[in-house]
């Protein structure tokens, strides 16, 4: 979900909308606005895309400066219009919009009831609404924080009241907020995009803490009501970087961003002569890394496909035995983290609730926690002992692609590092695969010239309604990255299979025409994964194979269609062979007339367990 709030001189209404689409991405199955009109708080809201609410809005203009707004991604309730923000107590004096989740609302709602309450919808959302008028007694900030001490969960609140038009509360609890500082005009919003217009100095809340806004000022405290003091962080992103320039889809431009974002993550991070990985960021002394027995990485979605090849990697370069786990899963199996237990969590957004639990969870044991992360200043970058920021700059577009490939950078470099420490590859290697990987960017722009290749491969794709993907080793990691990459977007069922295996089951599904895209790359391994294309090809598949340039006399005689990957090392193949995946899954999904950057039933960034 994403939230926006303004406080000034200023017409409200357009602010808060235009501050919306700029966090569409974040949810999208409903909007709302509430502002202080000569009326007092009015609300409106409505079920689907920004544009629905416009269109609402056309009729009667909500004309007042100081507002809040919402878009929604259903957690409890249905999107409808009832159930999105904001809401409202039953005396409409109090309007509340939120990200997050309430844990006990039953308990809450089943209280309030009892005092005579009368809910309109089924969001846990609106029990704060009604907890807040409840508590209130004058001041809208001690209602605010009793309110809050009551409620269990996580949450980023922004709540108006009319009877304290100059003041605007924001809460946060485990959801991101931030508040923007302007002149004679004061901002939140749940990400910085969605203020960036107005203004470059934010104020990043932690958990626990609070912003009374006014026109003139913002003063932050704690919960608790103890008052607190912030460096203002200056934001030095231009909005650009996060608008499509120019691309039909932020997918598209994300995934032709990709080589300035390998040469971003790379910057600073090698040394000047070429031969060392340097990783300042990185706390742990040599002693340290080298007393490491075990990696454990978890992480979510696209994030926990790049640790698939992160684990490959920092066996393969530092042997240090590696374990993946979804994040959702980590908590629950009772893993055996040790003090010499190296956690790695990886997250584009670093507010993945799921995530963040199981960084928590491994803290709690003891373990140290590296964090791979796209956003600095996150949850998950303030909580962990070391960050890797990837340097990919605003990922919009649901579906990750550069995000991805910035995460297999850093776990080149990461993997580097840890050999380079614990002596398992000597600076000849290193410096062989750094000069690999500095080629990595151009051999990606050669990959995008080839994009229409792709986009007629897609095309054909994009009539079937099944497709397998396989591979092995790491062509393996990088087949289900594909395979999920084509469902998010495309809608078209699809399964990645270690090739080897798939005889021992999955076989039974393969029939006349079907599709599967081989990913086939790596050296020692192409006999075999040939016989087990010749075993889909016996029984009618159509088969695509990527392949490493120099096979493709070998591999082509065997599939239907073959694709060429820039020669590099078996380990930093992920990050070439992949990129064609993303484009087919692009182009597919645009064969199909979907929504690419926003599809269904999916959000950028999931703040609930
Ligand atoms: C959501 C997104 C996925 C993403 C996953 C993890 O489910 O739709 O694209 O991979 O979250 O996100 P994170 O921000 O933690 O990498």
């Amino acid at each position: 979900c994403g939230i926006v709030g303004y406080i000034g001189k200023r017409d409200s209404q357009d602010i808060l909308i235009e501050g919306l689409k700029k966090l569409e991405y974040r949810g999208y199955d409903s909007a709302g606005i509430a502002v202080f009109t000569k009326n007092g708080l009015e609300v409106r809201k409505s079920i689907g895309r920004l544009a629905n609410l416009e269109e609402k809005l056309g009729g009667q203009p909500l004309a007042g400066s100081v507002g809040i707004g919402h878009t929604r991604w259903a957690t409890h309730g249905k999107p409808s219009d009832v159930n999105s923000h904001p809401h409202t107590d039953n005396s409409h004096k109090f309007s509340v919009v939120h990200n997050g989740i309430i844990e006990n609302y039953l308990d809450l709602k089943e209280e309030l009831i009892a005092k005579g309450c009368k809910f309109v919808s089924e969001t846990d959302t609106e029990v704060i609404s009604h907890l807040v008028a409840d508590e209130y007694d004058g001041d809208i900030v001690k209602a605010v924080q009793r309110a809050v001490k009551r409620m269990r969960g996580a949450f980023a609140l922004g709540v108006l009241t009319e009877f304290e038009p100059d003041r605007l509360v924001a809460v946060r609890f485990a959801s991101p907020l931030v508040i923007g500082v302007g002149k004679g005009e004061n901002f939140i919003g749940s990400d910085i995009p969605a203020i960036l217009e107005h203004t470059r100095d934010v104020y990043i809340l932690n958990d626990g803490e609070m912003a009374i806004l006014t026109q003139n000022g913002v003063e932050l405290m704690t919960i608790d009501g103890e008052f607190i003091s912030k460096e203002i962080f200056h934001v030095d992103w231009d909005l650009e970087t996060a608008e499509k320039a120019g691309f039909d889809h932020f997918m598209l431009k994300e995934i032709f961003e990709q080589p300035k974002a390998y040469r971003n993550t790379m910057m600073g991070r090698i040394s000047d002569d070429g031969r060392s990985v340097e990783l300042k960021e990185i706390g742990m002394t040599a002693e340290q890394i080298r007393g490491i027995r075990k990696v454990h990485i978890v992480a979510c979605g696209t994030a926990f496909h790049a640790g698939l090849v992160g684990k490959t990697v920092i066996e393969d370069l530092a042997r240090i035995p590696v374990e993946t786990d979804v994040a959702s899963e980590y908590r629950y199996r009772s893993p055996i983290i040790t003090p010499d237990t190296l956690v790695i969590v990886v997250s584009q957004s670093g507010e993945t609730a799921d995530t963040l639990a199981a960084l928590r969870e491994a803290k709690r044991h003891g373990a140290r926690v590296l964090a791979i992360t796209n956003v600095v200043g996150s949850s998950v970058a303030r909580e962990a002992d070391d960050v890797i920021i990837t340097q990919a700059g605003p990922e919009i577009a649901v579906a990750s692609t550069k995000a991805y490939t910035s995460q297999l950078i850093a776990f080149y470099l990461l993997g580097l590092y840890l050999a380079q420490n614990v002596g398992t590859r000597d600076e000849a290697y290193v410096t062989d695969v750094l000069m690999a990987m500095n080629e990595l960017p151009e051999q990606v722009e050669r990959i995008l010239d080839s994009a229409d290749v792709l986009k007629q491969i897609a095309e054909s794709v994009a009539k079937h309604n099944n497709l397998f993907f396989i591979g092995r080793g790491v062509d393996f990691a990088v087949a289900q990255e594909g395979s999920l990459k084509l469902k998010e977007i495309s809608y078209i069922h699809s399964e990645a299979y270690p090739a080897g295996e798939l005889k021992h089951g999955t076989l039974a599904l393969i029939e006349e025409d079907i599709p599967v895209i081989s990913v086939i790359t790596q050296e020692g391994l192409y006999e075999k994964t040939l016989s087990n294309i010749k075993e889909v090809k016996a029984r009618g598949a159509h088969v695509l194979a990527l392949v490493n340039a120099g096979h493709e006399e070998e591999v082509g005689k065997s599939v239907d269609e073959l694709f060429s990957i820039p020669k590099t090392l078996p380990i930093l193949a992920p990050a070439l062979s992949v990129v064609p995946l993303q484009l087919i899954a692009y182009y597919a999904s645009l064969a199909r007339g979907n929504d690419v950057d926003k599809p269904r039933n999916l959000a950028k960034s999931v703040t609930v367990e």
